[in-house]
């Protein structure tokens, strides 16, 4: 508590410098218990210089989440009230589903520094290393089943909208659920449910976006199809904002999808970079070769073939080519 006011007198200082005596003074501790809870934030990464006569001031700050800086100024009602932030987890999914199933409320969301476990769509890996966000987000919408799908379009719209408000990029989607830049991946999202019968119990959304890591941490068959924001902006970007942008997002979009469906489908064909291309669909046995017509009312691609024959795939790995 006191190492966290300690950080915000040093953040909201004019000069940069807090003398250890106001410190002391404001937070009601000695000069001592100062010292030690400046030694606690260098550890955590913050370079702190003390000099003679002015006090302490920060001159880097590590590229760390921190759970009183994403709530600060979030103004979110639903998405993010609850905020569960852990250094490492297997799969923020995974725990967020069993979260889920023992009743939190909608909205929680569960972000980790790194996952061990991390999983992709199509039961691949979501190799995870430190300086990216990894968050999942329980929900709890009351709509029939076969529109759950859409659930993951209204994150993809989510995700590109707040990537392109924080960063300016054009960030697309490629169906489903792949944002890209440039023609790289820079984000995917993977959804998982539960229910009975026609009822869903709970969705959780889960949202990998690569920001400020090390490309060279992926294996180069990765590397080569993805990106970073970082890597994009030549800067490194800062995370606490992305996410805020995206928790905002999330909330905005999901209320607008409650309300109205359809209107998440048109924003997503706006930003779609599938429809009017040819495409190879990989995923489901044989590749299926055609034109990417359009989505159906259910998010579901529809391919025409050269044949004329119209397909309609719920799940598959779309290359986009090149004309
Ligand atoms: C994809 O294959 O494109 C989907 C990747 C989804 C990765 C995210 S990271 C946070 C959440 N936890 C997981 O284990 N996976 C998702």
């Amino acid at each position: 508590m006191y190492k966290e006011k300690i950080l915000n007198l040093l953040r909201s200082s004019r000069s940069g410098f807090v003398s250890g005596e106001e410190l002391a003074r404001t937070c009601g501790i000695s000069r001592t218990m100062v010292w030690k809870h400046i030694k606690s934030l260098e550890r955590e990464g913050f370079t702190i210089t003390a000099v003679p006569s002015q006090g302490y001031k920060i001159t880097s700050l590590p590229d760390i989440l921190r759970q009183g800086d994403i709530k600060r100024g979030l103004k979110t009602r639903i998405i993010g009230k609850a905020i569960h932030l852990l250094a490492e987890v297997a799969s923020t999914n995974t725990l967020a589903m069993e979260m889920a199933a023992k009743g939190t409320p909608e909205g929680t969301v569960v972000i980790a520094e790194t996952q061990t476990g991390g999983k992709g769509r199509l039961g691949r890996k979501w190799i995870s290393p430190r300086g990216n966000l990894y968050l999942s987000v329980v929900l709890r919408p009351n709509i029939p089943m076969h529109k759950a799908p859409l659930i993951t379009l209204m994150g993809a719209v989510a995700v590109a909208s707040a990537i392109r408000t924080t960063c300016g990029f054009e960030a697309g989607i490629k169906w489903p659920n792949d944002i890209l830049i440039a023609g790289r991946k820079v984000s995917g999202l993977l959804t998982e449910m539960s229910a009975e019968q026609d009822r869903i119990r709970h969705i959780v959304l889960g949202i990998g976006v690569d920001v400020n890591m090390d490309l060279g941490a992926l294996p180069p068959e990765v590397r080569s199809f993805t990106t970073t924001l970082a890597a994009e902006a030549e800067a490194v970007i800062d995370r606490t904002s992305l996410l805020q942008q995206l928790l905002r997002d999330l909330e905005g979009w999901y209320e607008k999808f409650l309300a109205n469906d359809a209107a998440v489908l048109e924003e997503w064909k706006k930003l779609n970079l599938t429809i009017g291309n040819r495409v190879d669909v990989s995923g489901a046995g044989e590749t299926l070769k055609g034109l990417a017509q359009g989505v159906d009312n259910e998010g579901r691609l529809i391919v025409r073939r050269d044949d004329g024959t119209l397909h309609t795939v719920a799940a598959g790995d779309v290359t986009i080519v090149k004309k």
